[in-house]
């Protein structure tokens, strides 16, 4: 698979990302560890080498299999990059605690090492930020980030679903003090989602250098043969018209919908990388023939246009 740069950073990663959130979905260990196995082993013959994980996917046990799966294959380790997100906390965890999200130098540096040891790596190449905390302090981020880096824990830095304006602020304090620019900002993006597109998200990247990562790129699997457990964001998606379009020009073109949905976002000169969150061995395959498809102007706007619903202006 071709390679691409993270950013302004010497990590250069497959173009599409492999995206661990629904790799340890079962109550057991084992089974657990078999789904974990067979999808990062098939995802790494298929060429991808960056794998996404969070602290709270599947309450950490995607982490934890993951890593296991590391310890089992102890070569893979400096072929892969390996991102995490912190900044989540779930309510009761404490007991008696709400729903939060959490920017405190303490809970970004505790997470990192939590994670660390989870994911049984020596160093996080890519550690985001997952959600704006309402009360977050640029300062306060940076001197965490600053810390976690000389301590030789995390490579880069990268952000996910901030607007603009946070990715600028969170950008100055982090230049100031570590003289180090963030790599990525991680948003969702799909034929099903175009807000990145128009809220100066994908602009900013493209002035920055900052690489966008696309998280659910097929929309949950609406965009592939369904969809199951997808966010309440995503309920209501009405993706009739895309498939139409998707599924004339796959069968024109004789890829599949699912490749055709990842190369429309390949397209993009802000170099999306889509995170490619299937666990089926076989649709971790087929995705990856995305990067073989060259799709024409034409082709994209045919797509978009189905998207929108409604001409352009
Ligand atoms: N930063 C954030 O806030 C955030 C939020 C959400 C996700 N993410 C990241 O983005 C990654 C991808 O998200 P996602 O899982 O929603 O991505 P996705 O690729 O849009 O959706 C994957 C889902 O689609 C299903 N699916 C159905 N038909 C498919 C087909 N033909 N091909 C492929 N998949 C099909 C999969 O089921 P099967 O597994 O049964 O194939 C899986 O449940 C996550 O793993 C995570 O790393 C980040």
């Amino acid at each position: 698979m071709q390679k691409i740069s993270l950013g302004e950073s010497k990590l250069s990663s497959s173009r599409l990302a492999y995206g661990c959130w629904r790799l340890a979905p079962a109550g057991d260990v084992k089974t657990n560890l078999e789904i974990a196995r067979a999808a990062i082993l098939a995802a790494v013959d298929a060429g991808f080498t960056l794998f996404d994980h969070a602290d709270i996917y599947c309450h950490t046990r995607a982490e934890s299999a993951f890593g296991e799966v590391m310890r089992e294959n102890p070569k893979l380790r400096k072929k892969l990059l390996v991102s995490t997100k912190c900044g989540i906390r779930l309510a009761d965890e404490p007991p008696g605690t709400p729903q939060r999200y959490d920017f405190s130098a303490e809970h970004i540096i505790r997470s990192c090492e939590q994670s660390l040891r989870r994911l049984h790596v020596e160093e996080i190449d890519l550690f985001q930020l997952h959600r704006p905390d309402w009360l977050m302090d640029a300062d306060e981020v940076a001197i965490a980030f600053t810390s976690l880096h000389k301590s030789g824990k995390v490579i880069e830095f990268g952000v996910s679903n901030f607007a603009p304006s946070q990715v600028a602020m969170i950008q100055r304090a982090l230049l100031q003090k570590l003289e180090q620019p963030l790599v990525a900002n991680q948003v969702e993006i799909s034929l099903a989602n175009l807000t990145a597109f128009t809220d100066g998200t994908l602009d900013q990247c493209q002035s920055l250098n900052l690489t966008p990562l696309a998280w659910s790129p097929l929309a949950g699997g609406l965009l592939g043969d369904g969809g199951k457990d997808l966010l309440p964001s995503q309920q209501g998606y009405r993706v009739d018209g895309i498939l139409a379009a998707l599924d004339a020009m796959a069968t024109q073109r004789g890829v599949t919908r699912t490749a055709l949905a990842l190369a429309w976002l390949l397209k993009h000169p802000a170099k999306i990388i889509p995170i490619v969150g299937t666990a089926n061995p076989d649709r971790i395959r087929a995705a990856a023939l995305a990067t073989k498809i060259e799709l024409t102007r034409e082709e994209w706007y045919h797509l978009l246009l189905a998207a929108r619903g409604e001409p352009l202006p």
